[in-house]
Formats: C-alpha cells, structure tokens, sequence
C-alpha cells in the first residue's frame, strides 16, 4: 500500500486499520523533501520546530504565518507522495475560529493537504470549525512546545493515573471533533499505548514509546545536523554535521592554496 499513490488522509486510516506503522519526518526546505519523500516516509511535517532548528531561536513561539507559509510552499513543491502537513504557528489559531480557519485555510493554498494544532478538549471546537471548512486537522497532545511557559518546561506528561486519563480525555475530544491523527508527544509509553489501543484515528509518537500508530522525528536531529540539544527519544541515523565541515574546510584549503580550478 506505501509503494504506490498518494498518501491521504484516508490512507492513513487504512495502516492504522491494517497495522502498517506510519513513517512521517519533518522537513522545512524543497531538497530535503524531495529526498524524504523519494525515501518514502508517509508524512511531511512542516513543523514550527523550524524556528529552533533553522533561524537558532530558543523554542517554536516565535515562528509565525509568514515563515510557515514560505516553507510549506517550499516543501509542498517538492513532495509527490507523502501527506504534506504544515504545523500552526502560535497565535494563529488560539484567538479566535475566523483566524484559525483564515489561517489553515492559507497554508492549505501554500500546499499543505492538512494542519496540525497543539492542545485537547479545549481546541475540539477549533478542531471541528476547521474540518467543517473542509481543513484536515492533525492534534497534538502530551508535551506541547507552544505552552513551555505554562508547564514550566518540556516534561514527560502521562506518567501518573489523573495526568493519563486527562490525556486519554483530550485525545477522545479531539477525535470526536474530527481530527484524522493526532501526534502524542513525550508521553508515557503505557498511557501513549493505552490512548492508541482506544483510539479509531492513528496516534503517531514522538518520544511516546513504540506502541503508537507511527513514530514522528526532526529531520535534522536524525540527521546530525541540530547539535544545540538532542532530546533522549532522538536516534541520529546519520552524522553530516562533520561531513559539511570538512567538506568546506577542503574548499578553503583549495581556494587559499590555489588549487581551485
Ligand atoms: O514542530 C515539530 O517539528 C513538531 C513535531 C516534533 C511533532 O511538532
């Protein structure tokens, strides 16, 4: 079923329905979507990770509408068959269901075929405006970036009994208002399996254990090329960090030399 077509929203429903795990990568640039979606990973999230891994800042809060739309153009460019899915920036959908659909609406013309949002029960209205516009919408729960100032940092939720049914709570809203998939985020792998098995729509993991429907990591943590932090859920399946320096260090070595031709 990966091997060929479009990944849709639908598709992903049939993998969760037939028990093939969902492969999904962030990436921000037209040639690493182009070389993500040849390798075939089901999903391309066009995350506000961005902010951290590209402009240097120190969390997502400050990317904004612009910058999502300028890389999702980018990346939808490139893309044939994975599921394009662009992240909502902070701000863009928490002041009022006009804005929220305005602005899925605008990312969804900037090539996105679907949204993602953070938060529970409380976004469910949100939710369901959007997917009543005809926005596909993807939720977000457990650790959310976007709300770091209000748990006081990036903890592990779904460890203890009322955190776990909170979660389960917020996962059942955010189906039952639409959302096709929902990423769970540095959770409990026992609370992140718990809420997966309940579940109709896929849960795709990121540090959650792997129990959930599909696993989700930064394209450039696996890659080596975010080196600031490295959270402990990261596998780096390449290290280019080193392979761009000394390539640049023979470039130089040339000029300064006058060996390049
Ligand atoms: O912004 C992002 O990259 C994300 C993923 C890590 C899920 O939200």
């Amino acid at each position: 079923m990966t091997d060929t077509g479009k990944i849709t929203v639908k598709t992903l429903q049939k993998m969760k329905q037939s028990g093939e795990l969902i492969a999904a990568l962030t990436a921000y640039d037209f040639f690493t979507a182009s070389f993500l979606d040849s390798a075939g990973t089901d999903i391309i999230l066009i995350g506000d990770s961005v902010e951290m891994v590209l402009y240097g800042a120190e969390s997502t809060l400050t990317a904004n509408m612009q910058k999502m739309l300028f890389h999702t153009e980018a990346v939808a460019r490139a893309v044939n068959r994975a599921l394009v899915i662009a992240d909502m920036p902070f701000l863009s959908y928490q002041t009022s269901l006009g804005d929220a659909i305005q602005n899925a609406g605008e990312l969804l013309q900037a090539g996105a075929s679907a949204v993602k949002i953070e938060g529970g029960w409380k976004f469910a209205p949100v939710v369901r405006a959007m997917v009543d516009s005809g926005i596909p919408v993807m939720g977000h729960i457990g650790m959310l970036p976007q709300s770091f100032n209000k748990t006081g940092g990036y903890f592990v939720q779904g460890k203890d009994e009322d955190s776990a049914r909170q979660l389960m709570e917020d996962a059942s809203a955010l189906q039952e208002a639409g959302a096709f998939s929902i990423v769970i985020e540095k959770v409990a792998a026992d609370t992140a399996a718990k809420i997966t098995e309940s579940l109709e729509i896929p849960t795709i993991g990121i540090g959650a254990g792997a129990k959930c429907d599909g696993q989700i990591l930064v394209v450039n943590d696996i890659l080596g090329l975010f080196d600031k932090f490295t959270p402990p859920f990261v596998k780096k399946y390449a290290d280019l960090k080193p392979q761009i320096i000394n390539a640049a260090k023979k470039y130089i070595e040339d000029v300064k030399g006058k060996k390049f031709k």
